[in-house]
């Protein structure tokens, strides 16, 4: 793992962003758990994608699909078929590697001349063999055939499968989408990088149905709307993220263009969030597999057809490493970690410290707290230096910390710091909320 990472890493276990998965019993491979501060988070960063994804949008409405949906529905999508990476073992250390990564590093495809990643074994990796990456289920006690199911590995599907539902009950007409945020699961080979690429994690995924015809114009605008998210929104440097254009031999099997939003990890530029014009293929496939017409009725035209499709699929959780990648500040001058998250998204907006225990200082901060709890999430913090909880409050990103002294019961002022600059502010408590309030 990069060092960069592993410093990341090491601040989410220390704060309490992100704990490996059953650590008790030595860790369960790339599955991720998120404590106090990482749900904060993860939660800021998907009700800031739902608000400007579906309330900032006339035509955009919400969906909460369910995860396991009919098997015939993924036999429709291709995914039964065609949703496979290539893997290769090493005979000689029985490790396992996706061998479209490999191709990237070898000029060579005789798998036979390549050396061996990790053991340097010369001739001991086999022929890639495909292997699906649904995990199956069972529905009911007993395991027997017509009983099986799938872990959905996209959000999207049931967004497809409802789309007449949802278009009769709201009354749009198109264009307009559909957006939905919930678990997929991927039995991936190899799952390396942290919550990078993991067996189970969450999509943010908008469907936008539109005429055929108009899909490459409003493809076009997706793609710069997306961005300008993460520019805009999650205040991720500009020069850190670009576009990569899926060449005819990496599409999926859906996609007829697909461009990739990347982001500049310190493993290297990686993909976070796919725009995808799926055109008609998945409408079709499940008028073909339901017997079901699938195509949408413009009354004013009087016209049907099956709508294409243009897809924002972002992954949840690589947005989450994005923004702690990116806020991840080495402040050496001062000797501190700072993590510069933006305000709107901080999971705690400001840290309440009464300067020592008596004189009735906590008492004070208590009441300020209460004021400032019901509209902010807010901690107390009276537990070692001033100092200390300044530093402790840097590394989890916290914009604002409020201290309580003597002068406070005097005249109900408080110091304000913010967090990146450490300069410090007298102000009334009337204020802070306005202060809170104009930086969220
Ligand atoms: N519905 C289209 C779709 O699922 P995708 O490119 O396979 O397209 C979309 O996935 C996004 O989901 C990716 O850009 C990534 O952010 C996220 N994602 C995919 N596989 C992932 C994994 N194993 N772990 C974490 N995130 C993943």
């Amino acid at each position: 793992m990069d060092s960069s990472i592993e410093k990341v890493v090491s601040l989410c276990k220390r704060r309490g962003f992100i704990f490996q998965s059953s650590e008790i019993y030595g860790g369960f491979s790339a599955i991720y758990d998120y404590g106090p501060l990482g749900i904060e988070l993860k939660n800021q960063i998907s009700q800031l994608w739902w608000r400007e994804m579906t309330h900032a949008h006339e035509n955009i409405v919400g969906l909460d699909s369910g995860i396991l949906m009919h098997p015939k529905i993924w036999e429709a999508s291709g995914h039964v078929n065609a949703f496979n990476d290539p893997l290769i073992d090493c005979k000689h250390c029985k490790a396992r590697f996706r061998s479209d990564e490999f191709e990237k590093d070898s000029k060579s495809t005789i798998w036979k001349d390549i050396q061996c990643p990790r053991c340097g074994t010369v001739g001991s990796l086999t022929e890639p063999r495909q292997f699906n990456l649904m995990f199956k289920t069972n529905i009911g006690p007993v395991a027997e055939k017509g009983t099986e199911a799938y872990l959905r590995p996209e959000t999207a599907q049931g967004i497809y499968v409802n789309y007449l539902l949802v278009q009769g009950a709201m009354r749009l007409k198109v264009p307009f989408g559909i957006a939905q945020i919930g678990k997929a699961f991927r039995n991936e080979i190899i799952a390396r990088n942290f919550i990078f690429r993991t067996r189970e994690f969450e999509q943010l995924e908008m469907q936008y149905f539109v005429k055929p015809g108009s899909d490459d114009k409003i493809f076009q605008e997706w793609k710069e709307k997306r961005m300008a998210f993460y520019v805009d929104f999650l205040n991720i440097d500009k020069s850190s993220l670009r576009f990569y254009k899926h060449g005819e031999d990496d599409l999926a099997h859906y996609a007829k263009e697909a461009c990739d939003i990347e982001y500049k990890f310190p493993f290297g530029w990686s993909e976070i969030e796919g725009v995808h014009n799926r055109t008609n293929f998945d409408l079709s496939q499940h008028e073909k597999f339901s017997g079901k017409k699938m195509s949408y009725f413009d009354q004013q035209k009087n016209e049907r057809y099956l709508p294409y499709i243009i897809e924002t699929s972002a992954g949840l959780n690589r947005m989450l490493l994005t923004v702690l990648t990116n806020a991840y500040w080495d402040d050496k001058e001062n000797n501190r970690i700072v993590l510069k998250l933006s305000p709107k998204i901080a999971p705690i907006k400001a840290a309440i410290c009464p300067l020592t225990k008596k004189d009735g200082l906590p008492e004070k901060a208590r009441k300020i707290m209460d004021i400032l709890k019901s509209k902010f999430k807010v901690i107390f913090d009276q537990q070692g230096s001033i100092g200390k909880r300044y530093y402790r409050q840097d590394e989890a990103g916290t914009p604002f910390g409020i201290t309580i002294d003597h002068q406070t019961l005097e005249d109900n002022t408080v110091t304000i710091r913010f967090r990146d600059t450490q300069r410090q502010e007298r102000m009334l408590t009337e204020n802070l909320v306005d202060i809170l309030n104009e930086s969220t």
